[in-house]
């Protein structure tokens, strides 16, 4: 199924990636082809399991967002590529180290590297784009970026550590909830506008404080429609699988807000307190929840955190790339893929 009946808007009105990218599609393309270049290595195997990653379509959100926020002012088109190449790079070793925690077998429409290999030679391959992406930003000799990126690293993993608590009340596990997505997610998106705009900027420039905010709440709001396309979204759709959230005992919002209204479906309770004995009624649990209000509450809630990036670029210079970056607002909500 596609968002559009979740968003209840034709697919066509949806803001489309690309098409925003365009003020700095140029820019994008060289960093593509940097990205890419990373996999020609001498190492046989190590050239094979980054190839599987870095040839495959995956959207190039933070790049393009790394190169949007440094054209608000001048720099060389090297230093902001190498920057954005890092950015996608970082997030990329991310993904490779999250299908082992998340035992994925499919991303980008491609068998993972733990499903084709293993998760000796996923968590290898992750360490070391962990280390390409950082030997790029200290080769741009600017040490409060090099801080801000090593931050964005630290906040992810302990991101990625939380565990959302569901014995408590669930405003309380709501916000455990958003504090894991500020870490996993929204850091690295933050990381990325706040460094583009760092990047040959004057130290004092006030748009870096607001554009780490952008980046953000509009981080948080890309996570929470991951999360509702988990469970509304085909593979097709998402080259990732789907579904699977709530199969792992991954608590996300949509299940969050479904258990508010439906508080004693054990089913639900039940597979997020991965109680193997619920894992029968997986389907269900998940049909139950794509049905739901739930979906939508959760879709208003990630358009609040988008409105609260908008409203970050209130100052910017009016142009081509301050309305892409309020485009793209609007895209993280009603994208489909
Ligand atoms: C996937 O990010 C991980 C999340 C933060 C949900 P993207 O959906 O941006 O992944 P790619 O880079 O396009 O594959
Ligand atoms: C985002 O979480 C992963 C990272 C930020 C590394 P998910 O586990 O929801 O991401 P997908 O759905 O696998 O892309
Ligand atoms: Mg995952
Ligand atoms: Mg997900």
């Amino acid at each position: 199924m596609s968002s559009r009946a979740v968003t209840g808007q034709p697919a066509g009105e949806s803001p489309n990636a690309r098409s925003l990218f365009a003020p700095v599609a140029a820019d994008l393309v060289a960093a593509d082809a940097a990205i890419r270049a990373v996999a020609n290595l001498d190492n046989a195997l190590l050239s094979q399991t980054l190839r599987v990653i870095l040839t495959s379509s995956g959207k190039r959100l933070r790049p393009a967002l790394t190169l949007l926020t440094a054209r608000l002012h001048e720099t060389t088109l090297q230093r902001r590529v190498e920057l954005a190449a890092a950015a996608e790079l970082l997030h990329t070793a991310s993904l490779i180290h999250d299908d082992v925690i998340d035992v994925s077998d499919a991303r980008r429409g491609r068998p993972t590297i733990n499903a084709t290999f293993n998760n000796t030679l996923a968590v290898l391959t992750g360490d070391y784009l962990f280390g390409k992406s950082g030997e790029l930003v200290a080769g741009l000799g600017s040490p409060p970026i090099m801080g801000v990126f090593s931050r964005a690293v630290m906040e992810l993993v302990q991101g990625e550590m939380l565990r959302p608590s569901l014995n408590g009340d669930l405003s309380s596990t709501e916000r455990d909830y958003l504090a894991k997505i500020k870490g996993k997610t929204a850091s690295l998106f933050a990381m990325c506008c706040q460094t583009g705009a760092m990047l040959d900027a004057d130290v004092h420039d006030p748009n870096v404080a607001r554009l780490r905010d952008y980046g953000m709440n509009l981080g948080i709001a890309f996570q929470v429609v991951d999360d509702v396309l988990d469970y509304t979204a085909s593979e097709a759709e998402l080259g990732k699988p789907v579904g699977s959230d709530l199969r792992h005992g991954t608590v996300t919002l949509p299940a969050i807000y479904y258990l508010r209204r439906h508080p004693q479906d054990d089913r639900v309770r039940g597979l997020l307190a991965q109680d193997d004995n619920y894992l029968e009624a997986a389907g269900a649990a998940v049909e139950a929840i794509r049905c739901s209000e739930a979906i939508e509450q959760a879709i208003d809630r990630a358009r609040e955190f988008a409105l609260a990036a908008a409203v970050q670029l209130e100052g910017l210079p009016p142009g081509p790339v301050t309305d892409a970056l309020y485009g793209l607002t609007r895209y993280v909500v009603d994208r489909t893929e």
